[in-house]
């Protein structure tokens, strides 16, 4: 696989390419709300509602993954998008916080990626990585150290996922989905990589 750095553009940032499968990663504009509301929606629907009430599943999705919740978060300052394009066509998001670090984090002076969605049709080629690669890049660009992240205890796929790339277990947080108190395991990785 071959990396190509990209300049900005109009807003619209390019962070890297990924040449094996024609992903483009970006920083996300207010017009991307619609398309991200969609991944989102039915990404945490496919993965989360077989195992949670269902009032619960759609109270979540309204409050965080409706356009509206969208557009709004996107006007916050400490808060951003990145999203992923496989053929023009938007395939993932990852959306990533400059807030507080929780404890157990190694490193406070973090950033972390409060959510990481790829649509089902595009899983496992790659794309959630290239977002995890393009969050790290965007910590180091803000001299941060690394990328923390809460997972639920329960999504052993999001936890390999996320072992396999190379994040260290860290602690634990509760997590509110809805009216349902959930553990989330607390993961994080060094922004650097081999190549700095
Ligand atoms: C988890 C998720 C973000 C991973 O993104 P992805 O694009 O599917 O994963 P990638 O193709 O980049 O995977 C890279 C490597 O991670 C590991 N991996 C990815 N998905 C995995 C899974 N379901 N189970 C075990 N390992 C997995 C593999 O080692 C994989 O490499 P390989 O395909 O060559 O074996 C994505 O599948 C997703 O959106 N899932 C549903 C929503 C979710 O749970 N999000 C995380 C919330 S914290």
């Amino acid at each position: 696989m071959r990396w190509i750095m990209c300049c900005a553009n109009r807003g619209r940032r390019i962070l890297r390419i990924v040449t094996r499968n024609s992903t483009i990663v970006r920083h996300a504009v207010t017009g991307d709300a619609e398309a991200i509301s969609a991944i989102g929606s039915q990404a945490f629907s496919a993965a989360y509602a077989k195992f949670n009430d269902a009032g619960d599943i759609s109270t979540h999705l309204r409050d965080h993954y409706s356009p509206a919740a969208i557009r709004h978060e996107m006007e916050l300052q400490d808060r951003f998008y990145l999203l992923a394009l496989v053929d023009q066509e938007p395939a993932g998001l990852c959306k990533m916080c400059k807030g507080a670090t929780p404890e157990g984090i190694p490193e406070p002076a973090s950033l972390e990626i409060q959510q990481l969605y790829i649509h089902p049709a595009h899983q496992r080629r790659g794309i959630g990585k290239a977002l995890v690669d393009a969050a790290r890049l965007e910590a180091r660009s803000a001299n941060l150290s690394g990328v923390w992240l809460g997972v639920w205890e329960k999504a052993t796929w999001a936890i390999d996922f996320y072992s396999n790339y190379g994040f260290a277990k860290c602690g634990s947080h509760t997590f509110m989905l809805a009216s349902s108190q959930q553990t989330d395991l607390l993961m994080w990785i060094s922004a650097r990589t081999r190549d700095d």
